[in-house]
């Protein structure tokens, strides 16, 4: 289903494993399990378009055609929560490579703080997956999409699990360009500005620090 800029995954699989991450009795280790095949369904389906480049291929028994990427990739968690997401993704990607960029958002004002990046010199020509489970007023996911842009990225797909429409607004006035891949549209933010009904703080239930 195509909302705005926004592709919702509505596999049976990805709303169960959806459900389980929601759910506030959902420990620690199975929120892992479930948010890493989640984001691996979501990363399937984001790259069901890639193109390919025709290659040859000799199999033990004689030559035939078979396939690359015609662009590398590059995976960008958004430090934390983000890691979440690569733990399940890289397994399918291993010669991916892995960029990072730290952005933690305010606790009073919910404005995104950056402060850490390390992005590679091929951006401007690989396929970028800026990912991160929670988007939410926007802030963390526009400034990521700020910072590949400014380093050169030129084709970049966001991929989070939940998302609300503030959210997406804010995508969409920033960065037009951007596709994001998600499981859910939710109703709206709090006044926390956390998502409702969301799964409460991504971060925190990922490596258990809540
Ligand atoms: C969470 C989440 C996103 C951001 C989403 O991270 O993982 O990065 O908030 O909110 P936004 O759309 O309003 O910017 P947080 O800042 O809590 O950091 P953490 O991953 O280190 O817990
Ligand atoms: N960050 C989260 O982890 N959850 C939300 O609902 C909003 C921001």
């Amino acid at each position: 289903m195509r909302v705005m800029q926004a592709v919702v995954i509505q596999h049976p699989l990805a709303q169960c494993h959806l459900a389980a991450i929601r759910a506030a009795a959902t420990p620690s280790h199975q929120f892992r399990r479930h948010l890493n095949l989640l984001a691996r369904m979501l990363f399937l389906e984001a790259t069901r378009e890639l193109t390919l480049q025709e290659t040859t291929v000799q199999t033990p028994v004689a030559e035939t055609k078979g396939a690359i990427l015609a662009r590398p990739m590059v995976f960008v968690p958004i430090l934390r929560a983000g890691l979440g997401m690569l733990d399940g993704i890289l397994p399918l990607m291993p010669d991916a490579t892995v960029a990072h960029v730290g952005i933690k958002r305010d606790e009073g004002t919910a404005l995104p703080q950056p402060y850490y990046a390390n992005l590679p010199a091929n951006l401007a020509s690989a396929e970028v997956f800026l990912l991160d489970p929670m988007l939410a007023t926007g802030g963390s996911a526009c400034e990521g999409v700020r910072q590949l842009k400014a380093a050169g990225a030129r084709k970049i797909t966001m991929i989070c699990v939940v998302t609300c429409p503030e959210g997406l607004a804010a995508m969409e006035k920033a960065h037009p360009d951007v596709p994001v891949y998600t499981a859910a549209i939710d109703q709206g933010l709090n006044e926390r500005c956390y998502i409702v009904p969301g799964l409460g703080d991504a971060g925190d239930r990922y490596f258990g620090t809540c």
